[in-house]
């Protein structure tokens, strides 16, 4: 994948940062208000029966908070938070040793939890409703089935699409909480948040600014603040203004309605090559020459927020909004 600096997903450079950045109880969580209201409600309500909470899924395009909001719940609830993803688990015996080294109570996060091996899969249903785990020892005619209680955890899954999990898995958490793209307001309020961490003042109409540019992201507008403050420092400024903003956004050639190159070479490519389309998800992605999958968890789901393509049974369309964003018009298809 080519370097962007507006996909919502992690870069190499963010581990560290966002470290720092990251909000470590709800109250400091701006935005989700349904999310967090839901989610504050149970907290208190397992906490009051002295109980784990329910297993919980996380899910939404990358960057908007999952991570965050998982490690969250485990500061609100008092217990440990421990993080591991689904492609890290290949055999169902990693994740036997991880469950029975739980504390009562602790969060279990599984990141990309739609990653995780069939296999692996079968031994957390009983994990999830029963607390206990079915493990085959041996192999051939002596082989036998152990059962190994397990103390009460919460199951903090995160997923970029609720319907990449497997029935059986998704029924067995207690809640669904999708997140949304932030509002600009909202976004504004995190970019404040994050220049005072950073001990740097941000005029507001320049942190308005960012946020309209940012992509509903907080970690895009995290990113997008970072390099802003770097050029904003080398020209002396006291504080950041809104024409060196626009003078990095422009630099880092992310556009007016925060769109970049790569969004420019999806939705042109459809424009040009497909007169604004319908066309395939799978025949866009061999045009522009990215992959299905991350056109639709990391590309896609912002241009269609803000109603640049649409869905339709017969594949993606570019919407008379999109042509007008470059200075087209619908009929110049022909
Ligand atoms: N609601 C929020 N309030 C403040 N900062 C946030 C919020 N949500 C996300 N962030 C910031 O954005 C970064 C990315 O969030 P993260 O939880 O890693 O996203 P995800 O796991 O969904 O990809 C975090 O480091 C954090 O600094
Ligand atoms: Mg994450």
């Amino acid at each position: 994948m080519e370097d962007r600096i507006i996909t919502g997903e992690e870069t190499g450079d963010d581990a560290s940062v966002e470290l720092s950045l990251r909000p470590s109880f709800l109250n400091q969580y701006i935005g989700q208000n349904k999310v967090k209201e839901n989610l504050s409600i149970f907290i208190q309500a397992a906490k009051m029966r002295n109980e784990p909470l329910d297993h919980v899924l996380l899910y939404g395009p990358p960057g908007l908070g999952k991570t965050t909001l998982a490690a969250i719940i485990a500061n609100e609830m008092d217990v440990q938070f421990r993080s591991t993803s689904g492609p890290a688990i290949e055999r169902a015996g990693d994740l036997a040793a991880i469950l029975s080294s739980l504390e009562p109570g602790d969060v279990l996060f599984i990141d990309e939890i739609h990653r995780l091996p069939h296999s692996v899969e079968e031994v957390l249903y009983p994990a999830m409703e029963d607390f206990f785990l079915d493990i085959v020892i041996g192999t051939g005619p002596s082989a036998r089935s152990v059962r190994i209680d397990l103390p009460p955890f919460t199951l903090v899954g995160a997923t970029t699409r609720a319907g990449l999990l497997s029935a059986p898995l998704r029924d067995r958490f207690g809640v669904l909480s999708r997140l949304e793209f932030y509002e600009a307001k909202d976004l504004c309020a995190i970019i404040e948040r994050t220049a005072e961490i950073f001990d740097t003042t941000i005029t507001k109409e320049a942190a308005a600014e960012v946020a309209r540019r940012a992509r509903g992201t907080p970690r895009i507008a995290n990113r997008l603040f970072k390099r802003i403050r770097d050029i904003s420092q080398v020209k002396g400024e006291r504080e950041i203004s809104l024409p060196t903003t626009d003078t990095a956004l422009h630099m880092l050639q992310v556009d007016d309605a925060g769109l970049d190159h790569i969004d420019h070479k999806l939705l042109k490519g459809i424009i040009e090559g497909f007169s604004g389309g319908p066309v395939g998800l799978d025949t866009i992605a061999a045009t522009i020459g990215e992959e299905s999958q991350t056109i639709e968890d990391v590309y896609e789901p912002y241009l269609l927020q803000v109603g640049f393509i649409q869905r339709t049974p017969r594949g993606r369309l570019v919407t008379e909004k999109a042509y007008a964003h470059f200075g087209l018009k619908v009929n110049d298809k022909e």
